[in-house]
């Protein structure tokens, strides 16, 4: 059980505080960012696709890591439940090779749930991962080299009279156990209506196969202060202190069609029903709200463990121990690979897996919680549930889109919580 370290939560709550003035304006509406579907784990012949796993599985343990030691610079502490810092994980080398194979028109049809921001003045368009999982935003440097020809957008600071050059370096590691660093700016960042000017940002001078071949030319973290690797507010923190955004709240629909960012607001027309807001229990910079349980087809399965809300991740994790007792809730349920925690079903009788935090209880649905045949006519399908310890300790799940797709879900800096609603 999680046993917050009260200083550190204090902390997290008063850089909250900060970022709360009375919001200004009835001009001010609330901002949408049409979004693309994220990278998918199943082949289009139905297939789990085992490699796009592993490497989602690599990119979300070094994610994680960083966060790590970002809150340690940050507050002088480990994250409570946390002993130390994770080493790199780092992808099979046979896996690297292939993705430098793979051509970038084969990357069309699997974009992330990606939206296009701009930087600078005149503004320049990137395309960009919105991930409530971080709290930095990063895109390319015009003097990146592994990024040219891989049809990024460029930031060049020279080209743009709004960009200061900053103090320090800030830093990414990759799945082949390479880092970059790159130098820190400010600039004007939009997405879609809302701007921040003076925006903290990096532009990274090299970038390693995964990220080249990714669509998205960088990624803006939408998390808390404390996790921040620059150590300086997110864009929407900006935004919202320079009062350009209505609400200090932003939410996210994820769908395979008409997913949306709502900056500043929520989009009454994409829920039913009330929300239903769960405080943060975090002390690390997390969307994290606590005493969570995992339900079975109805029954319980796991109880009274933390949640991040991540949409910058692409399955669900929960410690190796939990996701063996949800498994073992469901029928004819079987590991498929111990090593990385992988667990099948029988496709045709898959689970109802849901989680409440007290209030409702939020079903996933069949086609959201399966990755896939585990090989055409196998019968066996492989859940978005994977048992996998990234050193965040042995009660802290993470919930990304898996989830995050069957709901409405509502980042609430006003409220100091996560709320959930029913799609309508
Ligand atoms: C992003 O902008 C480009 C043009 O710069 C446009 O072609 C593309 O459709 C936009 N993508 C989204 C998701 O809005
Ligand atoms: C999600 O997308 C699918 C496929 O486009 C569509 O059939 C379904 O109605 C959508 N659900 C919601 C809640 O928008
Ligand atoms: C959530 O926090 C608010 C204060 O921000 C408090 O009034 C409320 O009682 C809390 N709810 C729960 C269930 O702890």
């Amino acid at each position: 059980m999680i046993s917050p370290k009260l200083v550190l939560f204090a902390l997290t709550l008063s850089l909250l505080a900060a970022a709360a003035p009375a919001p200004l304006a009835d001009d001010l509406e609330p901002t949408r960012i049409h979004l693309r579907k994220r990278v998918s784990l199943t082949r289009s012949d139905g297939t789990f696709d085992y490699d796009e796993a592993i490497r989602q599985n690599v990119k979300t343990a070094n994610k994680i890591r960083r966060n790590i030691i970002n809150v340690q610079r940050n507050t002088g502490q480990l994250p409570s439940g946390v002993i130390k810092i994770p080493a790199i994980a780092t992808l099979p080398s046979r896996l690297l090779v292939k993705r430098q194979k793979v051509p970038l028109t084969d990357l069309e049809d699997d974009s992330e749930w990606a939206g296009n921001i701009t930087v600078g003045t005149p503004p320049r368009t990137f395309f960009i991962d919105f991930d409530t999982g971080s709290s930095d935003l990063w895109i390319p440097s015009s003097s990146c080299n592994t990024c040219q020809g891989a049809g990024k957008a460029l930031y060049d600071a020279s080209k743009s009279s709004t960009s200061a050059l900053k103090d320090g370096t800030f830093e990414i590691e990759y799945g082949d156990g390479s880092s970059t660093s790159g130098p820190i700016y400010t600039d004007t960042v939009t997405v879609g209506g809302v701007k921040a000017t003076q925006q903290y940002f990096s532009a990274v001078t090299s970038e390693s196969p995964e990220f080249v071949g990714d669509p998205a030319d960088g990624i803006l973290g939408l998390a808390l202060p404390a996790i921040s690797n620059l150590g300086q507010d997110p864009f929407f923190v900006t935004a919202f202190k320079q009062k350009h955004a209505a609400q200090n709240e932003f939410a996210f629909k994820l769908n395979t069609t008409g997913s949306e960012l709502h900056i500043g607001g929520t989009n009454r027309a994409l829920y039913k029903g009330s929300l239903e807001y769960n405080n943060l229990s975090s002390n690390i910079g997390y969307w994290q709200i606590g005493n969570a349980n995992a339900l079975v087809n109805g029954k319980s399965a796991a109880s009274g463990f933390q949640t991040i809300i991540d949409s910058g991740t692409t399955i669900m994790y929960g410690p190796p121990d939990a996701a063996k007792k949800v498994y073992a809730a469901v029928k004819g349920s079987q590991v498929y690979d111990a090593d990385n925690g992988f667990y099948s079903f029988p496709c045709a009788t898959p689970p109802i897996l849901a989680f409440t935090w007290g209030g409702k209880s939020w079903d996933i649905s069949p086609d959201n919680f399966n990755l896939g045949e585990t090989q055409s006519g196998s019968g066996r399908c492989v859940g978005a549930l994977v048992g996998k310890d990234f050193g965040l300790g042995d009660d802290v799940w993470v919930l990304g889109d898996s989830f995050m797709k069957n709901v409405y879900t509502v980042f609430s800096f006003d409220k100091k919580a996560v709320g959930f609603a029913a799609l309508e």
